[in-house]
């Protein structure tokens, strides 16, 4: 069984990415630039965007967080939006969900322009992934793809699960792996919240994908030996021992999943550090106009 690092991959990517960033530096070319629009206070979603902004630090990259309270009204985030996909500075930003109710996700996310939406979240972008079209694809799904090359682990052919249908992991992953890529070639099955006989799809799998949201939901008896296991989930549970009084919790019963595993990610330190390394390449593509050339 081999721990998948998805710390020590991140790593050697932000290390490529300063490199690059350090070229341009040397040849005085302007740096390419992120911003962050969050609203209110939510404590995961400060700790996402202060992650955020000190990848941008490790990459070279100049980086800005634009912060609104909660009473910030649908017309004035969208002008703010606005001004972001005018600015000739900034190369890509992102609206870190979720927003507050009175806020319309979708609105506000239509609102960002395409060339700019480094979170891949724009129906444009998600269309244009769909049918295998340069676009911005989302950070976690393109960071998962990244640990099956990074790490050699062959897709083509092979059955993979995915549970959960959510739009920003579940059905891009689902596209992902079964267009003809590497990774990719699989033969996917989508599981959610209806699914019957969940553990017996789950025991057909060579490659299962838990992103779900649902604490220690993939246990032992529903994964196939020499199984790869890749866990997207995140759930902040009390935990009076730790300093910041929460620990987090994946998808999938480590301990006693593992064993049975090929390859296994961990919660931390597996998918967390892909995602925000994967905004980081966008972005980078976003300064190069990789995606839409011009
Ligand atoms: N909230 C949870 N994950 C994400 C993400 O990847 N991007 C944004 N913008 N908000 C999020």
């Amino acid at each position: 069984m081999q721990i998948i690092d998805g710390r020590r991959i991140a790593a050697e990517i932000k290390a490529e990415i300063r490199a690059e960033v350090e070229q341009l530096a040397a040849e005085g070319k302007r740096l390419p630039q992120l911003a962050a629009i969050i609203v209110g206070s939510d404590g995961a979603s400060q700790t996402y965007v202060a992650n955020k902004e000190k990848a941008c630090g490790e990459c070279g990259f100049k980086s800005q967080v634009l912060r609104f309270a909660d009473s910030i009204t649908e017309k004035e985030l969208l002008d703010a939006i606005a001004r972001l996909n005018a600015d000739g500075e900034v190369d890509g930003f992102i609206v870190q969900l979720p927003l507050p109710r009175h806020i319309s996700e979708q609105r506000v996310v239509e609102a960002i322009d395409p060339k700019k939406d480094v979170d891949g979240f724009h129906p444009v972008n998600v269309g244009r992934m769909t049918i295998g079209l340069p676009a911005y694809v989302s950070a976690t799904p393109a960071g998962i793809k990244e640990l099956l090359l990074r790490c050699g682990i062959a897709t083509s052919g092979k059955r993979c699960v995915v549970l959960g249908r959510s739009n920003i992991v579940g059905r891009p992953l689902m596209n992902l792996l079964s267009q003809k890529d590497t990774p990719g070639d699989c033969t996917v099955t989508v599981c959610h919240s209806r699914t019957r006989n969940i553990k017996e799809i789950c025991r057909t799998a060579d490659i299962i994908v838990a992103a779900l949201g649902s604490p220690e939901f993939l246990t032992a008896d529903m994964v196939a030996d020499g199984a790869v296991v890749i866990d997207v989930g995140t759930t902040r549970v009390p935990a009076a021992d730790a300093k910041s009084g929460f620990r987090l919790k994946g998808d999938v019963k480590y301990d006693e999943v593992a064993p049975k595993c090929s390859y296994i990610t961990p919660v931390p330190g597996g998918v967390g550090p892909m995602t925000i390394v994967s905004l980081m390449k966008n972005t980078l593509k976003a300064y190069k106009k990789e995606v839409y050339g011009s």
